[in-house]
C-alpha cells in the first residue's frame, strides 16, 4: 500500500511522518496542490490525500481511475469543491475529515466576534500611533446580543455552546434541525425570521447551490440595523459586494469573513510585494469594521493533526475493507 499527498504544509509533515511510522506504509508528500500534470505521475500509489477550498483539476477521477487508485482521502470537511457524480461514475471512494475540530472553528466565531464587539483591531492601530483615547469605541456585552447560528452540525453545535457560556440568548436555523435542540426550542422557522431577530449571525453550514449569495442586499435589508456577521463556512455564502455596501451604510455593523468567494488564489499565499487586482478584495481590506483572515479558523494544532490522521485512516480503511467510517460517496 502506497499514498501521495498534495498541498502539504510544513505543519502537516510530522504528523505525516509518524502516521508512516506508525503504520509501516509509505506516504510521498508534495508541496503543491493537485493539478492535471500531478495526475499525470499517480502510477503505483493506492490512495491520493488533497487538500484545497479552490477547483480540483478537470476530469480527475477519470485519472484516477486510469492509474488504479482506489481511493481520494480530502484532509478536509467541505465537499462542495469536488464532482462526486464524477467520482461515483470512476468509481473511487472519496473520504473527508468530518470533525477533526469543531471547537477550532467555533471558537474562531466568537474571537473575531470578540475583536468587533470590544473594537480591539481599532484600539490596537490607535496605541501604535499613540492615541489613547476610549470615545467613541465603546463595546458590547455577548449577553446583551441575540447570536443566530446558522446550522446545527458539528461546528454550529459546538458555537451554540460557547456563545451560551458568554451567556448570549442563543437561535438557530438549520433546513434538518437537530432533535436534542429542537426540544431545547432554539430553533427559528426559516432565515427571514433569524434575520429579523438575531444582532450576530454567525455561519456554519456548507455550501451548497441553493445557498448561493444567502447574505446580498435583499437579506441584509431584512437584519435588524448594526448586525454583525461572522462567516468560517465559505465565501460563496455571501455577495461580498453587497456586504461593502452594507457595512459602508452602517447596516452592518461589523464582519469577520474567514472565507472570500475568490480566495483560492489568495489564501494560503504570499502576495507580499504584488499587486492583487481583485478591487472587491481590496476595499474590504480598507474597513475598519470588517475582519479578514485566511481561511484560518480551523488552523489548530489538534485540527492539523486530525486532518492528517483521519485522512490517512481512512485510505488506509478503504485499501483494506473497501470502506471507511468517513466514506462520503
Ligand atoms: C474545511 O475543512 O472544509 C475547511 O474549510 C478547511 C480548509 C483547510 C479547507
Amino acid at each position: 500500500m502506497k499514498f501521495i499527498a498534495f498541498n502539504v504544509r510544513e505543519d502537516e509533515l510530522p504528523y505525516f511522518k509518524a502516521w508512516e511510522k506508525e503504520n509501516g506504509i509509505q506516504v510521498d508528500t508534495v508541496h503543491e496542490a493537485l493539478t492535471t500534470d500531478s495526475l499525470d505521475q499517480l502510477a503505483g500509489y493506492d490512495g491520493v490525500l488533497g487538500l484545497q477550498t479552490g477547483t480540483y483539476p478537470q476530469k480527475m477521477f477519470n485519472k484516477l481511475k486510469e492509474n488504479n487508485i482506489k481511493v481520494f482521502s480530502i484532509r478536509n470537511v467541505g465537499v462542495d469543491n469536488l464532482d462526486l457524480e464524477e467520482a461515483k461514475q470512476n468509481e473511487i471512494k472519496v473520504t473527508n475529515v468530518p470533525a477533526y475540530s469543531p471547537n477550532a472553528i467555533a471558537e474562531f466565531s466568537v474571537t473575531q466576534l470578540m475583536q468587533l464587539l470590544r473594537n480591539t483591531t481599532v484600539f490596537r492601530r490607535k496605541v501604535v500611533e499613540h492615541d489613547f483615547r476610549w470615545a467613541p469605541f465603546v463595546g458590547k456585552e455577548l449577553r446583551s446580543l441575540t447570536v443566530g447560528v446558522i446550522g446545527t452540525g458539528r461546528i454550529g453545535r459546538a458555537a451554540i455552546n460557547i456563545y451560551r457560556g458568554f451567556g448570549a440568548k442563543v437561535i438557530a436555523y438549520d433546513v434538518y434541525p437537530n432533535p436534542a435542540l429542537d426540544r431545547e426550542g432554539i430553533y427559528v422557522s426559516s432565515y427571514d425570521e433569524l434575520f429579523a431577530q438575531a444582532d450576530v449571525i454567525t455561519m456554519h453550514m456548507p455550501a451548497t447551490p441553493a445557498d448561493h449569495h444567502l447574505i446580498n442586499a435583499a437579506s441584509i435589508a431584512k437584519m435588524k440595523k448594526g448586525v454583525y456577521i461572522i462567516n468560517t463556512a465559505r465565501g460563496s455564502l455571501i455577495n461580498t459586494a453587497d456586504l461593502i455596501t452594507a457595512v459602508k451604510n452602517g447596516q452592518v455593523a461589523g464582519a469577520a469573513l474567514d472565507t472570500y468567494e475568490n480566495e483560492s488564489t489568495l489564501f494560503n499565499h504570499d502576495w507580499r510585494n504584488k499587486e492583487i487586482k481583485d478591487e472587491t478584495f481590496n476595499e474590504l481590506l480598507q474597513l475598519d469594521n470588517v475582519l479578514v483572515t485566511p481561511h484560518v479558523a480551523f488552523y489548530t494544532e489538534i485540527a492539523v493533526q486530525n486532518m492528517v490522521y483521519i485522512a490517512l485512516n481512512s485510505a488506509k480503511a478503504v485499501c483494506e475493507t473497501g470502506t471507511a467510517e468517513t466514506l462520503i460517496n
